[in-house]
């Protein structure tokens, strides 16, 4: 079963008669390209479509969900559960004025993203899984550090958002290719393939890999029986590409070129989610504290938002058509 699918049947631990939470994260390695702005819009679309949903500033150091939703800081915050002061996300998480939305905030100066330890980070996965409301957005930081990828390898679906810019492609495809890279080591840990993985892996190797997919590759060869376990672990890594801040056709066209640049360099899955606008409208909002979907809620923007939360709500319907 693909990792993607909402099902009822997935191990939950809230137990076997709730369904399932759909963890959506929305990462990209870049700052300022809108992953905030993506997390609150989509995360508002879904309660437009009647589902409550809870949205978590993940990006510890730099958190500032708050004011693209135009909220208060919450009296509890992430800190508070990473202290042990709380001991689940439902005690952290506050309500909004928007119905359906509930906020966890990662507001504090003095908490990094790298100031949390493996513990904590595993009480975080689990604890995002016991979150009350059926849906949960991720909004990561930028960059590509271990703790962001885990939050994003966590996820039911991995959002990369992207802009039509040199250096936003740059950091997405170096994301991409690290948290695959990151799922490799995860699953040759747990299947015992390390040294044969740091060998291939070594820079002054002769073997000629240079992606994923010619690591995967070069394990089959010399294990096929580890090789098949390896890509039964690793098959499920699908990534969902975000064009953001679009002001061309030819920007359009972007989305279909890095999904093939994806499978033939770097072996790596990608659907192509969809793309929105670059629309003044979204600073605007920002400066008067309102999320645009409540602002705007008939812009062809905000269309696009619902199309694309559509899409990640039925991934299948989505490969078929792009
Ligand atoms: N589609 C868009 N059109 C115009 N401006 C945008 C768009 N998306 C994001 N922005 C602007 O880009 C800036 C960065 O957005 P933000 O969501 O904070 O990025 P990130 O979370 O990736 O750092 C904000 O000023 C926002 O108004
Ligand atoms: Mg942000």
């Amino acid at each position: 079963m693909n990792d993607n699918t909402p099902s009822p049947f997935k191990l939950n631990p809230k137990g076997p008669a709730t369904l399932p939470t759909n963890v959506w994260a929305i990462g990209g390695g870049k700052g300022g390209i809108g992953k905030s702005f993506i997390s609150s819009s989509l995360a508002i679309c879904l309660t437009k479509m009647g589902k409550s949903v809870t949205l978590i500033d993940l990006d510890l150091g730099s958190a500032n969900l708050h004011t693209v939703l135009g909220v208060k800081i919450p009296p509890q915050t992430l800190s508070d559960f990473i202290s042990g002061r709380a001991q689940s996300l439902n005690q952290v998480s506050a309500p909004t004025e928007i119905p359906g939305l509930q906020f966890i905030s990662g507001f504090n100066d003095a908490l990094n993203i790298a100031d949390i330890d493996r513990d904590n980070k595993a009480r975080l996965i689990h604890g995002i899984r016991q979150i009350q409301t059926p849906y949960v957005i991720l909004d990561l930081g930028a960059g590509t550090s271990e703790n962001t990828l885990d939050f994003f390898l966590s996820a039911d679906q991995k959002v990369v958002a992207v802009t039509p810019e040199p250096t936003s492609i740059e950091n997405a495809y170096r994301f991409m290719k690290s948290s695959f890279y990151r799922k490799l080591r995860l699953a040759e840990s747990e299947l015992g393939l390390q040294s044969l993985i740091e060998s291939a892996m070594d820079s002054r190797n002769q073997l000629g890999i240079r992606s994923p997919a010619d690591l995967v590759r070069y394990v089959s060869q010399h294990n096929p029986e580890a090789g098949q376990r390896f890509q039964e672990r690793i098959g499920d890594f699908q990534l969902q590409l975000l064009l953001n801040q679009v002001r061309t056709r030819q920007d359009i066209e972007l989305g279909h070129s890095m999904k093939s640049v994806c499978r033939k360099y770097f072996g790596i899955d990608a659907n192509y989610l969809g793309y929105i606008d670059h629309d003044n409208a979204v600073w605007q909002s920002l400066r008067k504290r309102r999320p645009l979907v409540i602002e705007y809620p008939y812009s062809s923007i905000v269309g696009q938002f619902l199309q694309i939360t559509k899409n990640l709500l039925n991934p299948q319907a989505l490969r078929a058509v792009i």
